[in-house]
Formats: C-alpha cells, sequence, structure tokens
C-alpha cells in the first residue's frame, strides 16, 4: 500500500478547514492543523484527536502555526482569501512545487483582479505549484458531520495529479 500524503491545513482551526481535517484525517491521510496561533493550531489537532479516538484508520495528527502546517506535502488553503497574501507571502516558498488544494470561495469579487478566480490568483502566485480546486460547494455542516458526503463537488486542474487528489478527496 502507497503511503498517504501529509496533508497541512492553513486555517484548519477554521469551520470549514476542521471538517475537512475530520474527513481526511478518518480516510488515513497524517494532518497538521494550521493557525495563526500555535496554541489554537495544537488545541484543534487535541480536538481531532478525541474526535476520532474511535476511527482504527486515522491518520497522524498534530498541529501549530501556519508555518508547521505548510511544511505538509500538500497544503489545503482554508483561510479567508482577503487573507491570503498576508497569510501566504512569508510561507510561500513552503507551497512552491507543491499541491495545493484551494477551497476558498471569493465572495467579494473584487478582492481579486477584475475576472480572477482564486484558482487564477493562486496559479499566478504559484507557478510552479499543482492547483486543485474543490470542497467549495460542500457544506461546511455536511463535513462535520459523521456521514458519508454523498454530494456533487467541482473538481477543477491543469494538473493531473493534483486533480487526482482533488477527487479522491
Ligand atoms: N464556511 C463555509 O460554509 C464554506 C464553504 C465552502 C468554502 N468555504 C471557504 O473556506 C475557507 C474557510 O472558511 P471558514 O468558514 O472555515 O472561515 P473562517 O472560519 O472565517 O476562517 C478560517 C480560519 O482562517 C483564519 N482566519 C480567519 N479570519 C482571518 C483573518 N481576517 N485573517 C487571517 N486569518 C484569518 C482563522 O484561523 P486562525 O485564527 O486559527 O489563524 C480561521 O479559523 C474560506 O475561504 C471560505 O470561503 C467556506
Amino acid at each position: 500500500m502507497t503511503e498517504k500524503k501529509s496533508i497541512g491545513i492553513i486555517g484548519g482551526t477554521g469551520k470549514h478547514g476542521f471538517g475537512i481535517a475530520k474527513k481526511l484525517a478518518k480516510d488515513g491521510y497524517p494532518i497538521i492543523i494550521g493557525s495563526r496561533d500555535v496554541e489554537r493550531g495544537i488545541t484543534k489537532a487535541n480536538q481531532l484527536i478525541e474526535f476520532l479516538k474511535d476511527s482504527p484508520n486515522r491518520g497522524q495528527i498534530s498541529g501549530g502555526d501556519n508555518n508547521l502546517a505548510s511544511q505538509a506535502d500538500v497544503i489545503v488553503l482554508s483561510i479567508p482569501i482577503s487573507s491570503a497574501s498576508d497569510l501566504l507571502d512569508p510561507i510561500k516558498h513552503n507551497l512552491e512545487n507543491k499541491i495545493i488544494v484551494d477551497v476558498m470561495v471569493n465572495l467579494k469579487l473584487d478582492l481579486l483582479n477584475k475576472g480572477d478566480s482564486t484558482y487564477d490568483y493562486l496559479e499566478k502566485q504559484y507557478p510552479t505549484s499543482k492547483i486543485v480546486s474543490c470542497l467549495k460547494t460542500v457544506a461546511t455542516k455536511l463535513l462535520n458531520s459523521q456521514d458519508t458526503i454523498e454530494q456533487t463537488d467541482f473538481v477543477i486542474s491543469d494538473d493531473p495529479e493534483a486533480l487526482e487528489l482533488g477527487l479522491s478527496i
């Protein structure tokens, strides 16, 4: 069996990111929950460990700051798009050449260049990375529930490896 890639969740303390962490950790992915605050990241990781204590196949779970999370193999961006450059510029070197999973919804369309999606924005910022956009239309409530998600999701990527990962999660 191939080892699952580790997944760092920038903003993993939030509703959506924590729900993603639950699902992925339950599926056996090693997870690092990131936050602007080390203690908040650790606290959320401990909550997740407690939540999944009866899940036999769960992946390893840890937490800390966003810099720690950005050292994983795959990076999930689950932060408000308005904070993306402030949060990501200092850890930009850790995102290069990696798969970046974009779950951000650009509700205020004037935040990016006219017509740009979050996918376009990330492609420009991280030309060597492999971007996949997904989990944008899956309700946070569903991600946080114990139920199996039976819902259509839109998965977008130009890169076959990133697309495959997006489809699998
Ligand atoms: N909620 C939904 O229903 C839903 C559905 C689909 C997609 N999304 C997208 O998923 C992403 C996360 O959504 P969410 O509802 O989980 O968001 P959130 O709870 O507002 O924020 C997620 C995390 O980002 C950090 N953060 C929050 N505000 C920030 C700020 N002003 N500056 C810097 N960091 C900040 C916080 O982590 P720390 O304080 O620990 O650093 C927070 O826990 C968003 O881009 C959203 O558009 C959300």
